[in-house]
């Protein structure tokens, strides 16, 4: 068998013309344009990256964009007086600030300090307790993503045997909350877990995202199962340069799964175009508006 390839590029470019459409009806029917702020905290070159490419994408679907770039050393309570301004922004609907932070400040003080109904990221504790008791809440970013290619590929993912490897609070915990919440029976597994190609042969969707290169070989996945890659690995190449792999053996998973993520091209590209779609759900919600169909949970 030779797996189905899931093309995260071109659905996240449909997800981001859905969120265009749903911002240019918040402009035309109500004078509102969504906006969007991120905030970024030192120079790190990948977050950098991330933080231009959120910025352009927001523009692209018709949204306001704001960074606000602050010095490495930027004291603690300089950021929560930052957050605060944003939080009584009446033109800002979403805040993200960049992870990871510098050593200095407190990550769990800062997330929980941004307005839960703002949180685009989903991380604050309140929204982590809406998710996990079945609430409307803000999801994070790339389960969301992972969600929406699932349920694209399958129609409904109801009664299947999902195995999550990685418990992170990013991925692996909210990621497991909605395959759970779409009826799907849930492992978590992790580092600690014992006989781990046996648990994933019971698998028929697995979900990598554990930050170790090519970890899963094609033997541990069941014959037809779909396979979500959450990993993005920068590995040197024997012949000199570098490329990038997935937390899956790509070429042996393809071989036994029935549909598979590629990296790149594959969750990557879904994550910022969950970003947008939670901004615009975000600014509908604020406003008490009808949300947006199909980029929510
Ligand atoms: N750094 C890497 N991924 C993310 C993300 O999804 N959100 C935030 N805020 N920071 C990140």
């Amino acid at each position: 068998m030779t797996a189905k390839v899931i093309d995260g590029k071109a659905f996240a470019a449909t997800v981001r013309g859905k969120v265009a459409v749903h911002v240019s009806r918040l402009k035309a029917d109500h004078n509102i344009t969504p906006g969007l702020a991120v905030v970024l905290v030192g120079e790190d070159p990948a977050s950098q990256v991330y933080v231009r490419s959120k910025g352009k994408m927001t523009l692209e679907v018709g949204m306001k964009s704001v960074e606000h770039k602050l010095d490495i050393e930027t004291p603690e309570a300089d950021l929560l007086a930052l957050i605060e301004q944003l939080n009584n922004d009446p033109e800002i609907h979403g805040i993200l600030v960049q992870l990871p932070l510098p050593k200095h400040l407190n990550e769990d003080l800062v997330i929980n300090s941004i307005s839960p109904a703002k949180d685009v990221d989903g991380f604050h504790i309140s929204n982590v307790g809406l998710l996990s008791t079945g609430q409307k809440s803000m999801v994070p970013c790339t389960p969301l993503g992972c969600l929406m290619m699932l349920r694209d590929h399958h129609g409904s993912i109801s009664g299947m045997n999902a195995v999550v490897i990685g418990r992170s609070n990013i991925v692996g915990k909210p990621m497991a909350q909605l395959l759970l919440n779409d009826s799907c029976t849930v492992t978590i597994a992790h580092s600690r877990t014992k006989d781990l190609p046996d648990v994933v042969r019971g698998a028929d969707i697995v979900i990598a995202a554990v930050g170790r290169p090519e970890m899963v070989p094609g033997d541990w996945i069941k014959k037809g199962a779909t396979v979500i890659d959450v990993g993005i690995n920068r590995v040197e190449k024997p012949e000199g340069g570098t490329r990038l792999v997935g937390d899956v053996d790509y070429a042996s998973c393809a071989e036994v799964a029935g549909a598979i993520t590629p990296v790149p091209g594959g969750v990557g590209p879904m994550t910022i175009a969950c970003l947008l779609a939670n901004t615009v759900t975000a600014c509908s919600r604020a406003n008490g508006l009808v949300e947006p169909e199909g980029l929510t949970a």
